[in-house]
């Protein structure tokens, strides 16, 4: 695990945003795992940028998203799908046929995560994951105790987690409960793994990734495992680990 803490989030937006984009370089048809949230909004803005600059080009990339809310319309202002076309796929290149987000809507979910999964592994798995954090260490919607090896799945929403995101909706009901999610076992996949954080709040949520054992309470704790794993932090939320590392 190598871990940058970085002076403000802007900086850390910047170097993810960097390294992603040197994936893109390096292969041009690069698979793509991508998040949603407020802690890639930076990220996606700077490579938003260096597309616009004739810097980088997404023609080939195909990309795939950690996650979705169940039985949220595709077109609301909160869905995850809006979001990765507002910040990112309607200011760039990309061919739409080669976007996949999970689709919170299906008929068959049980198929539909399945076919999610193999649709991954026959593009020859996910190049780079970009990750963010709960506050309580989930990664995706894989909150505590959950599976470390599971796939694609429907997941139930942690109370904290529906609270957290509670602040893009206008009251906390209207928040669904349930979310598609690519699974731990799914994320682990991935060649290379950037996981980012910013805040105060998720200082603790770091540490315990960190600096913790490997733990099921603390879903992102399993990625100590993983062979290639950047963490990108601004200073608050770096703040409890600075000392360790
Ligand atoms: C989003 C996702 C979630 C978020 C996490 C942090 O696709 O899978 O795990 O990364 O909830 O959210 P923000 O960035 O809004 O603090």
């Amino acid at each position: 695990m190598e871990i940058f803490i970085c002076k403000d989030y802007d900086h850390a937006s910047k170097l993810a945003a960097n390294i992603l984009a040197s994936h893109i370089l390096l292969k041009p048809d690069s698979i793509l795992g991508l998040a949603t949230g407020s802690t890639p909004v930076g990220m996606y803005k700077y490579l938003v940028e260096k597309f616009n600059a004739g810097e980088l080009s997404f023609k080939e990339v195909k990309s795939f998203n950690l996650d979705e809310y169940v039985k949220l319309p595709k077109d609301d202002v909160n869905s995850y799908y809006t979001f990765m076309y507002e910040n990112l796929f309607n200011h760039i290149d990309i061919d739409k046929e080669n976007v996949n987000i999970p689709d919170g809507n299906v008929v068959d979910p049980i198929k539909f995560c399945d076919d999610y999964d193999k649709k991954i592994d026959e593009c020859g798995g996910i190049d780079v994951q970009i990750l963010g954090i709960g506050q309580n260490a989930h990664i995706g919607f894989n909150e505590p105790d959950s599976v470390f090896y599971e796939k694609t799945r429907v997941v139930d929403l942690a109370e904290s987690t529906i609270k957290a995101n509670s602040r893009f909706f206008n009251t906390l009901e209207e928040v669904p409960t349930q979310a598609i999610s690519m699974g731990i076992g799914t994320i682990m996949k991935s060649k290379h793994i950037i996981l980012m954080a910013n805040g105060e709040s998720k200082a603790e949520a770091i540490k315990n990734m960190i600096v913790g054992d490997i733990d099921p309470k603390v879903p992102a704790s399993i990625l100590k495992l993983h062979p290639r794993v950047t963490v990108i932090v601004d200073e608050e939320a770096g703040a409890l680990v600075k000392d360790y590392i």
